[in-house]
Formats: structure tokens, sequence, C-alpha cells
């Protein structure tokens, strides 16, 4: 195995991130195949999906029909009600395919109420039955479309709440009504476009460059930080229905975006898959979220500068290798900049629509390929 040139700088600068042990800053000498198996890949994104799922599902759907605040409904933009978790997810996985960064996800069912949710393909329809039979694991594959490899994974999506059966078996257009507790209802579907040189049997040598990965990764929190600011904190804020509050669970609130990818990052990081992300700003309300080292800092400054691209760098923790990239995180609604500007804490009132408000960073352990493969 190759060894990697210590104390090279990629990126810019020193790195080092808040894990145990010390961070060594490396670069990747040319030709050294260093990245994320597509298995690997699809698990790190699939998390991320599931995460935001479950915060989304439980943290806010369950709690707030349960202290009776407010309702998830079918026709939520009518109704001054919470989207379905099904269609929050659909939102943020159209927003995220239209993107256009490759990967898409969506979530399907054998059994669905919306039949766009049904399996496109016979292999999609095969690998959905799968996990049905399996559910305890994703079921892959690799298909062939138009001269492109893609790697395609199918994740259970299962009845975790009374609610979830309940309203699929009761609802009008549910082609199935005997749904029990832990039952798969649906899966999400992840596809990954390899190229056009993968071997059908040996995508275990197939690495995808990490920072095509942290790209889908930040898509897909990207995706649903916005679904979730415009489609339920700004709606709902401005038609007087709920506010958003730090202290959302004593005030049967909502969730501060903040708090959500807090949220969602802890669930990631408690499975320790070599997966973290966090939220980072220049100009942060809670001290906490300033840059916490000095690949955050140029990180910060450099996407405040170049917001198109995410400012990237790689670094050692022990025997284990990590890249990490920081994006920029934008005022996409108007609740970002009105409670921002308005917060005691916030050590800058006049952020702007649209402007970057600081930077999600993501961290991910990569692999490295031996000689001669
Ligand atoms: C209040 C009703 C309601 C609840 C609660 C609900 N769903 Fe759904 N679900 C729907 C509707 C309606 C759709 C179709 C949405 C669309 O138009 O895409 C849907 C879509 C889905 C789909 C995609 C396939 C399909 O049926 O179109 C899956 C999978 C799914 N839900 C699983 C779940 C799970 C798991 C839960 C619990 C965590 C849950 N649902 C909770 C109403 C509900
Ligand atoms: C209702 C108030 C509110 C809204 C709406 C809101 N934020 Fe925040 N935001 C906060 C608070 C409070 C924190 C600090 C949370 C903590 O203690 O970690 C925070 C944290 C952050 C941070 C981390 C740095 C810091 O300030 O601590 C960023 C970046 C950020 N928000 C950007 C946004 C963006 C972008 C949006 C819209 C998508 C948004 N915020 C919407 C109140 C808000």
């Amino acid at each position: 195995m190759r060894r990697w040139i210590f104390g090279m700088v990629l990126g810019l600068g020193m790195m080092g991130f808040g894990m145990n042990g010390m961070a060594v800053v490396e670069a990747q000498p040319p030709g050294q195949k260093v990245g994320v198996s597509p298995d690997v890949a699809a698990d790190y994104i699939h998390a991320v999906i599931q995460a935001n799922r479950r915060i989304y599902a439980e943290t806010i759907v369950d709690r707030l029909e349960k202290t009776e605040t407010l309702q998830a409904t079918e026709n939520w933009k009518d109704e001054g009600s919470l989207p379905l978790p099904a269609q929050f997810l659909s939102m943020s996985a159209k927003m995220s395919n239209e993107r256009g960064v490759g990967m898409r996800y969506r979530l399907m069912s054998l059994w669905p109420i919306n039949p766009e949710n049904s399996p496109k393909t016979k292999i999609e329809k095969t690998g959905f039955q799968e996990v049905v039979n399996r559910p305890d694991q994703p079921f892959t594959w690799l298909v062939q479309m138009a001269g492109i490899w893609y790697f395609q994974a199918v994740y259970p999506d299962i009845a975790s709440t009374e609610s979830c059966i309940h309203c699929h078996n009761g609802h009008p257009d549910s082609p199935r009504h005997d749904f029990k507790l832990g039952d798969v209802m649906g899966g999400i579907l992840i596809n990954l476009p390899l190229g056009r040189r993968v071997q059908k049997t040996e995508d275990q040598d197939f690495l995808i460059p990490p920072e095509v990965v942290t790209d889908y990764v930040h898509s897909v929190l990207e995706s649903d930080r916005t679904v979730y600011s415009k489609h339920v904190v700004d709606r709902l804020q401005k038609e007087g229905v709920i506010q958003a509050s730090e202290f959302w669970w004593m005030e049967n609130g909502l969730p501060l975006p903040a708090q959500f990818l807090l949220n969602a990052s802890r669930l990631v990081r408690k499975k320790q898959m070599g997966l973290d992300f966090r939220l980072i700003s220049q100009w942060p309300i809670n001290p906490l979220n300033g840059p916490a080292n000095e690949f955050e800092r140029l990180g910060l400054e450099s996407v405040a500068i170049h917001p198109v691209r995410p400012y990237i760098g790689q670094t050692r923790v022990g025997q284990k290798r990590y890249f990490q990239a920081i994006y920029p995180d934008i005022a996409v609604a108007e609740s970002c900049v009105l409670c921002h500007n308005q917060h005691p804490d916030s050590p800058k009132h006049d952020f702007q629509l649209d402007d970057v408000m600081g930077g999600i960073v993501v961290t991910l352990e990569v692999q490295e390929l031996e000689d001669g493969r």
C-alpha cells in the first residue's frame, strides 16, 4: 500500500477537526486512488435522508399532532398544515435531483398511494421485493443505461409509528390495507452514476471521488434545509400558525433550521459510519458554531467569496483518512434573515436574502485502493 505524503497542503492552510487525536495535513499524490466505494457512498446518502426523515416525522409531525398544535395533511398548502413526511421527502428529492449533481433518489412502494411512487423498472421492482424479504439490509445492483453504469440501492422504509399504518390502511387510494407496525411499507431508491468503464462484477474496486460524495451528501442536506425553511417555517410563520423557536419543545414550536440539522447530525454520528456534518459561521449566534480551526476559518472566508465552489481538504486521524468540504449556507428564506438580524446574540444584523450566512462542513471517511488494482 502506498503511503501518503505528509506535510503537503491540499486546499490552503492547516487542517484538523473535532475528532479525538492528531489531525495530520496531507495531500494525495497524482494517480493515488482515494475515494468512497459506491455502497458506502449510498449508505452515507441514505443515512442523511433517513435522519432528516426521522427528525421531521418524529420531532415535528408526531410531536405537534400529539400536543394538538398542528396536523400534517395531504393538502397542506391550502390547509395551513404540515406537509406529510412522504411529501416532504419527495419535494426535497425533486429539488436535489434537479440540482444536477448526478445522484438521484426517491421514495417508492409496491403499494403506493400515489402511483408516481411505483417502481419504474423491472429491476427496481425486483430490488424492492428483495428488501421486503430481507429488510435488515439494503439491496444493491449495477445497471447500464445508454452506455453509462449506475449503482442503485434500495433501503427499506419501515412502518415505525401507528400513524403510518392508520393513514395508509385507511387511505382511499391505498392499494393495501393490512400494513402492520414494523412492516416494510416502501423503499428509498438511490441512484449513483459511475461512468463508462466499470466492471460489472468488480464494483468494490471502483471508488467515487470524495468531493463527488460530499456534493451528494450536501445536496440532500441543503434540499431538506430549504424545504423545511420555505415550506414549513416561512409559510407557517407568515400564516400566523406556528413559530420557530429556540425552545421549541417547551413552546410547542418548530425547531430552528439549525436545530433540525444539528439533531440530524447527532443521529448520523451515533451510527459511527465515518460521516459527520455541522453548521458553522463567522457570525455565529451560538459561539460554539464559530470556526473550530484554521481550516474552517479559511473555508468560511473562501465560500463567502466563492459561493459556487466548496472549500476542500483532507485529514487523517490515526489510521483513518477523512475528506472535508465546506459549502456555503445561504439565506434561502426570509425567516433566516429576519431571525438572525433580530437576534440579540447575533454579531451581524444586516443579512439579506441569498447572502452567505455561514457554512455546512461535511466530513467523510475515505478508502484507498492498493497498488495495481
Ligand atoms: C396522514 C397520512 C399519512 C401518514 C401519517 C403517513 N403517510 Fe405515507 N403517504 C401518505 C400519502 C398521502 C402519500 C402519497 C404522497 C404523494 O403524493 O407522493 C404517502 C406516501 C408514502 C410512501 C411512498 C409510496 C406511496 O404510498 O405513495 C411511503 C413509502 C410512505 N408514505 C411511508 C410512510 C411511513 C413509513 C409513514 C410513517 C413514518 C407514513 N408513510 C406516514 C399518507 C401518509
Ligand atoms: C427563528 C430564528 C431562526 C431562524 C428562522 C433561522 N435561524 Fe439560524 N440560528 C438561529 C439560532 C438561535 C442559532 C444558534 C443555534 C444554536 O444554539 O446552535 C442559529 C444558528 C445558525 C447557524 C450557525 C451559526 C450560528 O449563528 O450559531 C447558521 C449558519 C444559521 N443559523 C443559518 C441560518 C439559515 C441559512 C437560516 C434559514 C434557512 C436560518 N439560520 C434560520 C436562529 C434562527
